[in-house]
């Protein structure tokens, strides 16, 4: 421990004993505005942001329309092919997903076209989507977790590994097991 404070003083950092444990990062995350830098490239092999900006790229293009729309639109079908194979992944290229959505570990992720995701959230690997999910802002779904829609899963909600979905989850509540039951707040009905 010692030793441990001198190499700290060492490097010029001093320890503040009442320094309080930071805040969690994702407290402060919005659940209407998206956060763009979590989809950021940081790498060349960088799978999930690279798989996220082909269905962007792809959804401008088609935007635009015209020749040159047409003729990339072509090209981001086949990246996204490339990354959907790489990744075991079925992000429909039609489906609605706002800014800021995070991929930790991009397996075997499906999402149904008729899906909508709001921003800034996160599925881990595996996650199913199925049918009409409507996902809220800032929304967690933990790995292997199965929503089968059509249901809506409320703003800052969290999902827990290997959940199965089977009814709406309100807004900042926590669903875990099979079928889902909420261990904070209570399932509406549909
Ligand atoms: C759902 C989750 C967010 C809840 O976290 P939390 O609020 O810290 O909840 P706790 O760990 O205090 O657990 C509360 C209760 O829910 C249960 N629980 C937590 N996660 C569960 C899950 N996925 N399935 C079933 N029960 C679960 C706990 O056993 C505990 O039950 P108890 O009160 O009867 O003891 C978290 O457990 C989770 O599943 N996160 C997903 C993480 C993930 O997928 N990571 C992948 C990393 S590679």
């Amino acid at each position: 421990m010692i030793k441990l404070l001198h190499r700290l003083e060492k490097h010029g950092q001093r320890l503040d004993m009442t320094a309080q444990i930071p805040d969690d990062p994702d407290a402060n995350v919005s659940a209407d505005v998206p956060d763009w830098t979590r989809e950021d490239v940081r790498r060349f092999w960088d799978p999930a942001p690279k798989l996220l900006r082909s269905i962007r790229r792809y959804q401008a293009a088609r935007q635009r329309g015209g020749a040159i729309g047409a003729l990339a639109s072509k090209y981001w079908v086949l990246v996204h092919w490339v990354w959907s194979l790489v990744t075991q992944s079925e992000l429909h290229l039609h489906c609605r997903i706002d800014g800021g959505l995070r991929l930790p570990h991009p397996t075997g992720i499906i999402v149904h076209p008729d899906c909508v995701i709001g921003p800034n959230c996160m599925l881990f690997h595996q996650v199913t989507l199925s049918g009409a999910v409507k996902v809220g802002g800032h929304v967690d779904i933990g790995a292997g977790a199965k929503i089968l829609g059509p249901l809506t899963i409320g703003d800052h909600a969290r999902i827990g590994a290997n959940a199965v979905v089977t009814r709406d989850v309100p807004a900042g509540a926590t669903a875990v097991g099979i079928p889902a039951r909420i261990i904070s707040g209570a399932l509406t009905s549909h």
